[in-house]
């Protein structure tokens, strides 16, 4: 491939309740990044429905990716490679972008590129860093996963730890749901912690035996669900603030702790933190600080790169692109897919 030529990926990203598609330029610059988020459908259930969402995102695909290519002043023709999320994610959802993206890409000859999700959200740390390279370390941290991650090279991961439960945040969407704050629950968590006292209550944090990279989040949660019960049966009040910012500080304090470990363990000198978790501000500033400490520098994106987009499915396309992967017209959607499996 000639390295001076200009290469643009149009990506389309649809794994749960985002219909998003992007244009990215080189796989560092976003010429458009368009999100049409369906949180406000979802809310009426308390959480993403498989059902609606594939139904919505049929009915909104077209025109995201027709207002992606407009804003950034492009067209078909002009589009290099087309990249899309294949797994993981909700079966239903996953194949309106799959069928999407094959019929656009058979219809205009180009090629496909299949992403894996998870590999988008580190990817995303490309899009404000253009310094950072390979190799890294990264937490990943959104509603499906939670996983801590060595960077080896571009599009080449090994898993370090993961979680034996529930995910980060998925923890955070059921305590905020349990405490009133309704869905989606990590935003409104991290907004209203900041009106509480993280000390008021000591939630567990806990380990995994012999597994020091690895998280486990159902024990938090249900000390939180035990300790609303507590007050109930009291017929005592609890104060929504300091049981938000308590539960958010019991979390943060497991991500950070394995984190640093790994950074102690594995000589790590940039780390990336990755996923809707990782727009969370307790989370920000206590890597920060931790990775200050230690000299580590550190790197997480903006929010709106944090939570699903299509963007991060661009960069990882294009490095994938430029390592030669292809996918054929039996891509198919894989609903857990493994980072790092083609
Ligand atoms: O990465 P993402 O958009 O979707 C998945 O791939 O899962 O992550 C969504 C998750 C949700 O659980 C949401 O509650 C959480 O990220 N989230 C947050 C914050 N913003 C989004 N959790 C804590 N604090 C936040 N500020
Ligand atoms: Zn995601």
């Amino acid at each position: 491939m000639d390295e001076k030529k200009e290469v643009l990926i149009l990506a389309i990203e649809s794994s749960c309740d985002e219909t998003a598609a992007a244009v990215v330029k080189n796989g560092r610059e976003v010429l458009s990044n368009i999100i049409s988020s369906q949180i406000d459908l979802h809310t009426l259930y308390g959480g993403v429905v498989p059902e609606i969402a594939s139904r919505k995102h049929i009915e909104k695909i077209n025109q995201v990716i027709e207002a992606a290519l407009d804003e950034a002043d492009t067209s078909l023709e002009d589009i290099d490679a087309i990249g899309v999320t294949y797994g993981p994610g909700l079966v239903g959802a996953l194949l309106v972008g799959v069928a999407e993206a094959k019929a656009l890409a058979y219809a205009a000859k180009k090629p496909l590129v299949g992403v894996h999700h998870i590999e988008g959200h580190i990817a995303a740390n490309f899009i404000e860093h253009k310094e950072l390279e390979p190799p890294f370390f990264s937490l990943v941290v959104s509603g499906g996963h939670t996983h801590l991650v060595r960077v080896k090279d571009y599009g080449k991961f090994d898993i370090i730890g993961r979680t034996r439960d529930d995910a980060a945040g998925e923890a955070f969407d059921k305590v905020a749901r349990a405490i009133g704050l309704g869905y989606p629950g990590g935003p409104k968590i991290d907004k209203v912690s900041k009106e509480g006292n993280p000390d008021a209550i000591t939630f567990p944090r806990a380990h995994v035996a012999d597994h020091p990279y690895d998280f486990s989040f159902s024990g938090v949660k249900s000390a939180v669900l035990n300790y609303i019960n507590g007050c109930q049966m009291k017929g005592e009040s609890y104060c929504q603030a300091d049981i938000a910012a308590s539960f958010q500080k019991a979390v943060t304090d497991v991500l950070v702790a394995n984190a640093m470990h790994a950074v102690e363990e594995y000589g790590v000198d940039k780390f990336a933190i990755a996923g809707g978790v990782a727009s969370n501000s307790a989370l920000r500033s206590a890597m920060q600080k931790a990775c200050e400490e230690k000299g580590v520098k550190f790197y997480y994106p903006s929010p709106v790169y944090c939570t699903d987009n299509a963007a991060m499915i661009g960069v990882a396309a294009y490095y994938e692109y430029r390592n030669g992967t292809r996918h054929g017209w039996d891509l198919n959607a894989v609903p857990n897919l493994k980072l790092g499996e083609r």
